[in-house]
């Protein structure tokens, strides 16, 4: 069986459709033509979703013995932004085109044109390949090539310039480079650029109280809930350090260029967990917490080469280490988690800003401090679209037919097994509900009696269903059924009281926690 080769378009446009077909994402209030970038997740999405966070938060808290997990709210006073930073720097640095009015991120027109200029030496290198055969060497084409050296030299310029113009707040140096580079608007076609202006990401609310109104951010980030909730848990749990936090939960920018379906959304999910260590550790448990999470990340079964880290070449001011846990997406390596060691960054500015005391007394130092902090934050949203790209697999079989097949890790399939009276009669379905309700218990199952066999399979197959169990005449005077393997769609005959074992083998969630160790 191979696997159907496809381009990255055709690839993203066939996992947008298989979501919407199969009940995994449908865009946001669909019937009033949704709303941009923004998505509901549909009857397979949600328990994918589920399982996914279970993962997460085993990992973490059931692994850990020094980490426990809290749930904070989406509203936070509104000095907790202000302390944070995120009031005054949380923003991106926007430009319109005054023809067709849309607005676009700067940096972002910035990076297409490096990524358009990236094919262009690719192509070139393809050309001087099949020009020079086997003599040919890629590394000394590239140095020396006047096209190639003039093209490297243009996105360092960009590089070079978005560092500088973001860092010293110079935007009229980003604009001044759209025009150089002749970069047009996507839509109109036209140079006809405003100014570059940054734009703050929260989204805020008011909040009515006895006292009159007072102005709310929706949070940006669920890092915030942890750190004023710092000694609330450090004390009611007698934490010692070093513990971490950990939480999951929606956070809400206003991207205004939100691009590639669940990559970047206005409102989306978040697993976040804050490590807290003293002052002089933390780059020990950077590299801990480096390693640890790209075995998560594997544990998926996902090959080493698919993932890199990319570390952070400016670090925010608070950061002493910063790194980027990227997959390979057919349109490049994106970031989908970032480990930081923010220092004592945080807590400090709580301190500062509350009035309260955000320090912990160390027993064995007999020492106050506060605490540095190792974070890990991934989007819950962003590693189920990596899940999609690694898994939805379109094969051909021997017999020359197609079938789509989303080959998910067991443990994180939203329906573990799917029960299937061969026909809808003679006992058959009565049959087939006594093991339903039999494997219900410990297992998400799936009950269908309507089309043929063969239709059933596959839809079971574009779900991620790692076992089908069919129940047909024998399997009334037998006891044994029909059990289909999803991946190699082995069928084998086995007694109805062996499902629960071989199901429960493949499904556990010890048969993937037990690989991040490893
Ligand atoms: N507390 C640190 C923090 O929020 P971040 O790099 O801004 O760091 C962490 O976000 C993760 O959240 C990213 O690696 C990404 O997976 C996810 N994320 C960020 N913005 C997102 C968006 N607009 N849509 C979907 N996921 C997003």
């Amino acid at each position: 069986m191979l696997p159907i080769k496809m381009n990255p378009e055709e690839q993203f446009k066939k996992i947008i459709s298989h979501c919407k077909e199969y009940g995994f994402i449908f865009p946001s209030s669909e019937i009033y033509e949704g709303l941009a970038a923004v998505y509901d997740y549909g009857q397979n999405g949600v328990e994918l979703k589920n399982n996914l966070r279970t993962y997460w938060w085993k990992s973490m808290i059931q692994m850990h013995q020094n980490i426990v997990g809290i749930d904070a709210s989406i509203f936070m006073h509104p000095k907790t932004w202000k302390a944070s930073g995120h009031v005054d720097g949380f923003s991106d640095p926007m430009i319109d085109n005054k023809d067709s009015k849309k607005r676009y991120r700067a940096d972002q027109l910035l990076e297409d044109h490096q990524d358009k200029i990236r094919a262009k030496i690719e192509k070139e290198l393809d050309k001087a390949a099949k020009r020079f055969g086997d003599s040919f060497n890629k590394e000394l084409y590239s140095e020396t090539n006047p096209k190639i050296v003039s093209y490297n030299e243009t996105i360092e310029i960009i590089d070079d310039t978005l560092k500088k113009g973001l860092e010293t707040g110079d935007l009229g140096l980003i604009k001044q480079l759209i025009e150089e580079l002749e970069i047009v608007c996507p839509v109109s076609g036209s140079k006809n650029w405003t100014d570059v202006r940054q734009f703050n990401l929260m989204y805020s609310t008011q909040m009515t109280a006895t006292d009159g109104e007072s102005e709310l951010y929706l949070r940006p980030e669920t890092a915030q809930g942890i750190f004023v909730n710092f000694l609330n848990v450090q004390k009611s749990g007698r934490m010692k350090i070093p513990f971490g936090i950990a939480q999951t939960g929606k956070a809400f920018r206003n991207e205004i260029v939100a691009r590639q379906f669940i990559m970047r959304m206005k409102e989306f999910e978040q697993m976040e967990m804050q490590f807290f260590v003293r002052p002089g550790e933390e780059l020990k448990y950077y590299e801990y917490w480096k390693a640890i999470r790209l075995n998560w990340h594997l544990a998926m079964g996902t090959a080493t080469d698919k993932y890199r880290f990319h570390d952070h070449v400016k670090l925010a001011h608070y950061a002493n280490a910063a790194v980027d846990i990227e997959y390979h997406f057919p349109f490049g390596f994106k970031e989908v988690e970032g480990i930081h060691s923010r220092t004592n960054f945080d807590l400090s500015r709580h301190q500062e800003f509350s009035g309260k005391k955000m320090q912990y007394f160390d027993t064995e130092l007999n020492e106050n401090y506060i605490p540095y902090v190792i974070e890990t934050s991934i989007g819950l949203d962003r590693i189920f679209l990596v899940q999609l790209f690694e898994n939805l697999i379109e094969e051909t079989l021997e017999n020359g037919e197609t079938r789509t097949v989303f080959k998910i890790h067991p443990a994180l399939a939203p329906f573990k097994v799917a029960i299937l009276p061969l026909l809808k009669k003679d006992g058959l379905p009565e049959f087939a509900q006594k093991i339903y309700n039999e494997l219900k218990y410990d297992f998400q199952c799936f009950y269908e009696e309507k089309d043929t066999i063969g239709k059933r399979y596959r839809r079971q197959d574009a779900i991620g269903t790692p076992f089908c169990v069919t129940i047909d005449y024998d399997s009334l005077e037998n006891m044994d059924v029909t059990l289909r393997y999803r991946d190699s769609m082995e069928q084998k005959r086995i007694k109805v009281s062996e499902l629960q074992d071989i199901i429960s083998q493949q499904v556990s969630w010890k048969s993937i926690l037990n690989k991040i160790e490893e």
